[in-house]
């Protein structure tokens, strides 16, 4: 078959494929992987035989005194009858971090054999940290204390000479050091001064223990299911394949849809197997369309992390999707755990919970390293903190883009987008961003406008950026052939290579295309200077108003194997994509939001970039959304999850498309997907070019009422999510937060996915996604939680129970916990850039105990970066027993106009079933008093103080 007819065909397959839903042949599964069936095989095998090729060589143990790291060898042994046993050598490094409670561990392999290729860096790709470790990230490893310990006489403990760990730089252990000892199982412990994390490291075979105080956390390698496939060539393979192992596709790959593979490095994959004891459920890795708590996968496809364009992805599956954060997180109340497996070539993990107290997990990546941090901590948030400590807080957003987004494929011209602007404004429906997918372009390429279309680009802009709006538009990685964009690409040798080191030539939306290299340097900068000139050339009186939506990064390629790029694809730095695959839509991104940030220059606007495909780290300059959902019942349902899944792994910056991406929602399903779609933290309603048009003003009036309302509430509980966004962007805390987060004591909270809280401001919310549903069970935890709407409480005396709540098509079923102060903006406004001159409402949800509430207020002008520079609000206000309220500021920026109007327009208090009784109100401003007025009638469940005069960013104190 000619070349041509080929990709013709394979590009039909996508078409259909994407008309009739995703067909899941065109992924692997595990046994079609080789790797994967590989260590599958291995794993069965090892965990009967009992045998073990690795141990750790004790004359290369030492410790780096100047990195704080221990350092050794391990070394497999792979048995040979006809000559010596052939021994591997894989250099590992151990240490302990001094900024948070984790220990890391790295494994490499010492030689890899010379296979000729002028392309490829003869060693495994190790720089993975640079990408997902937040910029200029230098670990802090804590001096290390050693003793060599005998696990079987436990009292044995003997120092191996402490003065040597401590005063010798690069101290060799003699081997007599170790064979010191009583016995069998010889280990060390390793220790340090300033927490109580300790590992005890077995050297027979290779095996950590870590502790906590003693008590032990997670066991590695304990299972034996340690595999490090070392470098050989394909003549001597057979010679070099322990007993256990299968040489399934090692050199080559039988799979129909990548089968061109030439795997020139042959088996490569890395594995290795956690235990944590004591903890019975494991989340994080996403993403996956599949429930919060991971799903036991055996005897069935183990989760996988492969960053793959899924168009209508299946449901309750551990297929790989848009993006990979090989976060696994845990927690048993007491103590929680996050394993960060910083790979990203294609992985698979399986899990397995072998009795109620007991989470395993096993790891298997196709090459790379073991790169491996293990965080330890006593709560759950505590670790998505630590974790973006280390690969980057989440960006703090523009203001307008935790407003509402108006998107479609596509938006057909300019009068197309105004006219959406204009109707939205006649129905009063606020928006914030309006988009524009591929068809803006000029026959899909970037850096164009079609012109007849979208002429006057800057006009448009100025349009929308009356009413404070802004415009995002579509920019993939994938580049036309034969346009100036594509050329310079390739005349600059910025573009992908094929195999054979030629520009690699795939299919997407623009027909035969080429892809931008961003893990090279070449290929930064160029694709930061079209960003300059596309902007500056095109839009000569450009404002500020636009902004990026990078797309099908993942790489989408529709005639690629597993829709995506071939794994032998060679990158800039010398690397097959097989190795980086699932950070190259990271550097897209990251690329694009360099290239914007430069572009503002002294405006100094923090840029907003969309991604589709995202690795850890990514939260830095990206949000992100759940793809190519359909408009029906169940993926509005998955969506919780999904979204529950990557805020707490800290990327909390991700929606879903609303009502459905595909198909043509029933108006029912339209009003709950907005119901439930107000709460995710990107706000944007989507569909596809074929739907039938839904934009909220299209609607009949009782649904567009209803949507009304639902976008309106977002924008009246902005100041909260923006402080919620606030925080985040300090200590990386989940915006949607799972039940689980908050109250990681109680195990009935650890299945829960449907309900979730909003950061830690007491909402709590579950969005009805089943039709025809008209009441909701709630599981509350202990106290007093108030009806969003009604402010009627509901008090829970035990320690937690299930409620069943009303919910007509007209209501959310959405609470306030007692101990809660919220911030409120009421006034509709068009966007949210308008609603900065207007008043504040306090509500304030007593608790039912104390009498006592709290709530943190963050404001700065929402645009720009002169918050790092101090200009920002933070402010607290506290009730206290009931009796007094009061505004404690934190901290007050130089220029306080920035904040906008900072008047408390009223103050309402939750009465219902608690003991606030009000009979006369002080306040006091800077030691001035004076009495107020209230409302509050008789059966009332609120209070309401108006005209107070008082600023939040004043310390003000109000006495009941
Ligand atoms: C795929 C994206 O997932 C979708 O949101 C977009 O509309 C299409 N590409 C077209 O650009």
């Amino acid at each position: 078959m000619n070349l041509t007819l080929l990709r013709f065909l394979l590009t039909l397959t996508f078409l259909i494929q994407n008309t009739l839903g995703f067909t899941d042949y065109l992924l692997k599964k595990c046994n079609q992987s080789g790797f994967c069936q590989r260590n599958r095989f291995y794993a069965t095998n090892i965990q009967q035989t009992h045998n073990n090729y690795y141990h750790i060589e004790h004359d290369s143990i030492r410790i780096d005194t100047t990195n704080n790291e221990l350092l050794g060898n391990i070394i497999k042994t792979v048995p040979r009858d006809d000559i010596q046993d052939i021994e591997i050598i894989l250099p590992f490094k151990l240490s302990f971090q001094n900024d948070w409670e984790s220990i890391r561990f790295i494994i490499d392999e010492k030689i890899r054999p010379d296979i000729n290729n002028n392309f490829l860096k003869n060693y495994r790709y190790i720089e993975t940290s640079k990408w997902a470790f937040a910029n200029g990230t230098t670990l802090n490893n804590l001096p290390l204390n050693v003793k060599i310990v005998d696990t079987i006489i436990e009292q044995s403990f003997f120092e191996a000479g402490s003065q040597l760990f401590n005063k010798f730089v690069d101290y060799v252990f003699q081997a007599s050091d170790i064979t010191n000892d009583q016995g069998s199982n010889k280990s060390i412990k390793i220790t340090n001064d300033f927490n109580n994390v300790s590992i005890i490291l077995s050297l027979d075979s290779f095996q950590i223990n870590v502790y906590k105080s003693d008590i032990l956390l997670v066991s590695i390698n304990d299972r034996a299911l340690f595999n490090f496939e070392q470098h050989r060539s394909i003549e001597d393979n057979f010679q070099n394949v322990l007993p256990e192992e299968s040489t399934y596709n090692m050199f080559a790959d039988d799979f129909e849809y990548s089968n061109t593979d030439h795997i020139p490095f042959g088996p490569e994959s890395v594995a290795l197997d956690f235990t944590l004891h004591k903890f019975n459920s494991l989340y994080g890795i996403p993403e996956h369309a599949d429930s919060l708590r991971l799903k036991d996968t055996t005897d069935e496809e183990p989760y996988r992390l492969f960053n793959v364009d899924v168009f209508q992805y299946n449901l309750n599956s551990r297929m790989p999707m848009y993006g990979a954060i090989p976060l696994l997180l845990s927690t048993n109340g007491q103590n929680s755990i996050g394993i960060f497996w910083n790979n990203p070539a294609d992985t698979w993990v399986d899990i397995h919970y072998p009795n109620d107290e007991t989470s395993q997990s096993h790891f298997m990546s196709e090459t790379g390293i073991i790169d491996v941090f293990i965080f330890i901590s006593d709560r759950p948030n505590q670790i998505t903190n630590s974790f973006t400590q280390l690969t980057g807080r989440p960006a703090l957003p523009l203001l307008s883009s935790i407003g509402y987004h108006q998107c479609r494929w596509n938006y057909n011209d300019e009068l197309d987008v105004l006219n959406v602007q204009e109707n939205m404004d006649k129905q009063d429906i606020p928006f914030d961003f309006i988009w524009l997918d591929l068809e803006y372009t000029d026959e899909k390429k970037y850096f164009t406008w079609k012109p007849d279309s979208f002429g006057n680009p800057t006009r448009m802009l100025q349009k929308l950026n009356k009413y404070g709006r802004q415009l995002a538009i579509l920019i993939d990685p994938h580049l036309k052939t034969n346009y100036h964009i594509s050329d310079e690409v390739e005349k600059n040798e910025a573009a992908t290579l094929n195999d054979k080191g030629n520009t690699y030539i795939g299919r997407c939306w623009p027909g035969d295309s080429i892809w931008i290299d961003t893990m090279g340097e070449i290929g930064r900068k160029l694709w930061s200077a079209f960003f300059k000139d596309f902007i500056t050339i095109q839009m000569p009186k450009y404002i500020d108003n636009l902004h990026i939506w990078n797309d099908m990064n993942e790489p989408s390629i529709f005639n690629g194997p597993e829709t995506t790029a071939p794994k032998d694809l060679i990158h800039k730095d010398g690397f097959e994509e097989r190795a980086i695959h699932n950070i190259y839509g990271l550097t897209v991104h990251e690329t694009t939001y360099d290239a914007m940030k430069n572009i503002y220059g002294t405006s100094d606007k923090r840029p907003f970039i969309l991604t589709r495909s995202f690795y850890a780290g990514s939260q830095r300059t990206a949000a992100t959304w759940t793809g190519d959902n359909i408009a029906n019942w169940d993926y509005l349902k998955a969506s919780i999850p999904m979204v529950l899944s990557n805020n707490i792994v800290g990327m909390p910056f991700i929606g879903a498309d609303i009502a459905g991406f595909d198909g043509n929602p029933s108006a029912e399903l339209l009003t709950r997907w907005y119901q439930a779609g107000l709460w995710y933290p990107f706000f944007r309603a989507h569909a596809h070019i074929d739907t039938i048009r839904r934009e909220p003003y299209l609607l009949d009036t009782d649904t567009r009422n209803i949507v009304r309302d639902s976008i309106r509430l977002r924008y009246q509980l902005l100041p909260t999510l923006y402080s919620a966004f606030h925080t985040a962007s300090v200590n990386g805390n989940a915006i949607m937060k799972p039940m689980f987060f908050k109250y990681p004591e109680i195990k009935e909270f650890y299945d829960i996915d449907d309900q979730f809280y909003l950061g830690d401001y007491g909402i709590l919310v579950k969005p009805v996604t089943s039709p025809e549903t008209f009441t909701t069970e709630i599981r509350f935890p202990q106290g007093i939680f108030y009806d969003l709407d009604t402010l009627h409480a509901t008090i829970i005396d035990s320690e937690i129970k299930d409620v069943m709540v009303n919910a007509p098509i007209d209501k959310i079923p959405a609470f306030i916990e007692g101990g809660h102060v919220l911030f409120k903006r009421e006034i509709y406004r068009r966007s949210s850039k308008l609603m900065v001159n207007d008043p504040y409402t306090l509500l304030i949800a007593p608790d039912i105990l104390s009498g006592s509430a709290t709530g943190k207020l963050y404001v700065d002008d929402g645009e720009t970066f002169s918050y790092e520079s101090g200009e920002y609000l933070d402010t607290v206000v506290t009730l206290v027993n009931n009796s007094m309220l009061k505004n404690v500021v934190d901290h007050q920026p130089q220029n306080s106009e920035s904040l906008g109007n900072t008047l408390i327009d009223k103050i309402v208090i939750a009465v219902d079933k608690n003991n606030v009784n009000i009979n006369e109100i002080t306040v006091k401003v800077c030691s001035e008093t004076k009495q107020v007025n209230f409302e509050h009638q008789e059966g009332e469940t609120s209070v309401t103080i108006r005209g107070l005069g008082l600023h939040l960013d004043e310390d003000w104190e109000i006495l009941f």
